[in-house]
């Protein structure tokens, strides 16, 4: 919708339970942030979308759950101790902290206009200590992507699942970058989740199967409903390319604060499993039965971040909308990611015949559905609460329910009601949600 603030969805996920500041009774950790009740949902269901298409869906890739720390010999081999860094100033008067990259004049400070320190680099890992002694070999990693995860399991892989290339490994897990500057509420923050597929290739198909993915994954943001002129490519010029990329093609969304990256799918070329086979001594090279050849499969990354699909997923579906006098928030969420499909509203709360059918009726409906029910408000209030956090469907029971045992079902997006027998509401709740 035009003229959208961010505020309006940061208010939104706060008001109804999306969204919280992290810490929050202590005043707040700047830039983290919590899942509630709904946000979990809306997140878990935006992973299982991806879990769906790129792992149920397909015969080519194979899901796996690595862990957070690794040894540190692996961030040596993937080239981010050396090479993961930020180009940093400091304001000498105001303390503030800026990437080079961001500032038109690097020698003043943009906020108050003090002197800035020369640009250094800082390393964007976050470093702890494994077990009880602090020496050299206790120093380990919070990873900063989940991908070397898979790369170090790759001979793991191919003595257990024997996979023919071309194939893929596909991960979802939590990476932390000590980001220097954060911002743009869950869009960029030091702790955040990702979704990766590593997709192993002959070198010669790397090119083919590079478009292949940008398309895929084009069409998987679509598929779920984000609109098509909110999205676009963005191919990377050669010198923002990371220090394993070959090519980079962005998927971009357009945010409230301007076109940002979404996800980032990459051509990393053999770079990884030539660099853990150095580092590890393990040789990494893929044995083909038909030429009897070993070589390093080349290897296609597309590579999301969970928090920032939720956060397109929930400026897209913001709507306005007047009805009567009145404006309507509504999320008009996919059915695959709204958190709950279907709400039970009795319309009635004193009559308690009324209300036991309502309970029945949920109870029932929370077999095969995410279904709640609320009875805490008029009719007016209930549909607008679950129209704001994207409620696909409310079922109302009202007195005449108790006579023809039929129920108005409301539609979220069209307001349009039907009513149904209780008999076939399951049934016609299928037809549309499955
Ligand atoms: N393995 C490749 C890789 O990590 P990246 O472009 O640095 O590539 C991939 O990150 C995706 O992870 C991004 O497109 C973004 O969605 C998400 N991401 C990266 N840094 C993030 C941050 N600080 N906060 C939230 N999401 C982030």
């Amino acid at each position: 919708m035009a003229g959208f603030e961010l505020d309006k969805i940061v208010s939104l996920c706060k008001r109804r339970g999306f969204i919280f500041s992290g810490s929050d009774i202590y005043g707040g950790l700047a830039n983290t942030w919590d899942y509630g009740p709904y946000g979990v949902e809306l997140k878990n269901n935006v992973k299982a979308a991806w879990w769906k298409a790129v792992v149920y869906r397909r015969e080519d890739i194979l899901g796996m759950d690595a862990g957070i720390l690794m040894h540190a010999k692996v961030w040596e081999a993937s080239g981010h101790v050396k090479s993961f860094f930020d180009l940093k100033s400091d304001c000498k008067s105001c303390k503030k902290r800026f990437k080079t990259v961001d500032l038109k004049d690097k020698s003043r400070c943009p906020e108050c206009g003090g002197e800035l320190t020369e640009s250094r680099p800082f390393n964007l890992m976050f470093e702890t200590r494994q077990g009880p002694i602090e020496d050299e070999g206790s120093l380990v990693y919070l990873r900063p992507e989940t991908a070397q995860g898979m790369f170090v399991n790759f001979l793991n892989i191919l003595d257990s699942r024997h996979p023919k290339l071309p194939f893929g490994l596909a991960q979802i897990g939590k990476a932390f970058r000590n980001e220097v500057t954060p911002g743009n509420f869950i869009f960029r923050t030091r702790e955040f989740e990702q979704m990766e597929i590593e997709y192993f290739v002959y070198p010669k198909d790397a090119d083919r199967y590079y478009e292949y993915w940008v398309n895929e994954r084009f069409n998987w943001y679509l598929n779920l409903g984000i609109k098509k002129e909110n999205l676009r490519l963005r191919p990377h010029a050669k010198e923002e390319l990371a220090h394993y990329a070959l090519a980079c093609t962005d998927i971009e969304y357009k945010f409230p604060f301007g076109w940002s990256e979404l996800e980032g799918v990459a051509n990393r070329t053999d770079f990884d499993l030539r660099q853990h086979s150095e580092f590890s001594g393990k040789d990494l090279r893929y044995f083909d039965d038909a030429t009897k050849e070993r070589f390093y499969p080349y290897i296609i990354e597309p590579s999301g971040g969970v928090d920032r699909s939720v956060l397109a997923f929930l400026v897209d579906a913001y709507d306005e909308e007047k009805v009567k006098d009145d404006i309507r928030v509504v999320l008009r969420l996919h059915k695959d990611l709204a958190p709950t499909k279907v709400a039970v509203l009795p319309l009635l709360k004193n009559r308690p015949e009324i209300v036991e059918l309502a309970k029945k009726i949920t109870q029932d409906l929370k077999k095969t559905f995410v279904c709640v029910y609320d009875d805490t408000g008029a009719i007016g209030k209930l549909y607008r609460r679950q129209d704001e956090v994207g409620t696909l469907y409310c079922v109302t029971v009202d007195v005449q329910s108790l006579e023809d045992r039929q129920v108005t079902i409301r539609d979220r997006d069209t307001m349009k009601q039907d009513r149904v027998s209780i008999d076939k509401l399951k049934e016609y709740l299928n037809e549309r949600l499955r």
